[in-house]
């Protein structure tokens, strides 16, 4: 039987970082160098065949970096499932504030039982520096990151492979709460995936890699 999951996601960072170049090149294989602030917040919907029996709409929530200093991420980020939060390598103030939004998102939103979001950490513009890998391993694990990815929307580097890893892990949760619900003998959403259930992130760049 086909299963159909329509899952939230949002993406955060500050202004200039590539969040909406992410996006375009996500969902419309495009790139521009031009720069145009993104007011508010942007939509953007991709369907993806995830297996055989599962059909997944990510609605990408792509929110402007500006809104860090406005008072709407509460109203933007209510029922999202995930996140990605996007961080330009070539600018450290940008890295400084991942912190800050990943704290706005956690005491805004969380998933049933006061569960964090799963936030995947996209180190973004990795065609222009090269990313230091140790710092940001530590970084994830203390910091309650799934898995960070060093990403390019101009080269199209590692951005269909970091949200893979966050639907991954949304999967998981949502098999989780599935499974207390699922009383009645539902196949969980994991089964089947892909031939292997991920309790981990082994297919992730994850905070684990060595
Ligand atoms: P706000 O909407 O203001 O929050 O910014 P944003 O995070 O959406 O940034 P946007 O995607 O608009 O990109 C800002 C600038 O960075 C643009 O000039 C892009 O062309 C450039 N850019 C985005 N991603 C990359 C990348 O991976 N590599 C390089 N070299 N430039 C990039
Ligand atoms: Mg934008």
């Amino acid at each position: 039987m086909q299963q159909e999951h329509l899952f939230k996601i949002l993406v955060i960072g500050d202004l200039g970082v590539g969040k909406t170049s992410i996006i375009k090149r996500y969902v419309h294989q495009v790139f521009s160098q031009h720069y145009r602030a993104t007011i508010g917040v942007d939509f953007a919907l991709k369907v993806l065949q995830w297996d055989n029996n599962t059909v997944i709409r990510l609605q990408l929530w792509d929110i402007a970096g500006q809104e860090r200093y406005g008072n709407m991420t509460r109203v933007y980020y209510r029922e999202a499932v995930g996140a990605l939060v996007v961080f330009d390598v070539g600018r450290w103030s940008t890295f400084d504030a991942v912190l800050t939004w990943k704290d706005d998102l956690d005491s805004k939103v969380t998933l049933s039982q006061g569960r964090p979001v799963p936030a995947v950490l996209l180190a973004n513009k990795s065609d222009q520096v090269a990313v230091q890998n140790p710092k940001l391993d530590s970084f994830c694990k203390e910091n309650a990151f799934v898995a960070w990815f060093e990403t390019s929307a101009k080269e199209n580097r590692n951005i269909e492979e970091a949200v893979r890893c966050l639907v991954d892990h949304i999967l998981a949760n949502e098999g989780r709460s599935y499974g207390a619900a699922a009383a009645d003998g539902d196949p969980l959403v994991l089964s089947g995936h892909s031939g292997n259930a991920r309790t981990s992130h082994p297919s992730c760049r994850a905070c684990t890699r060595s």
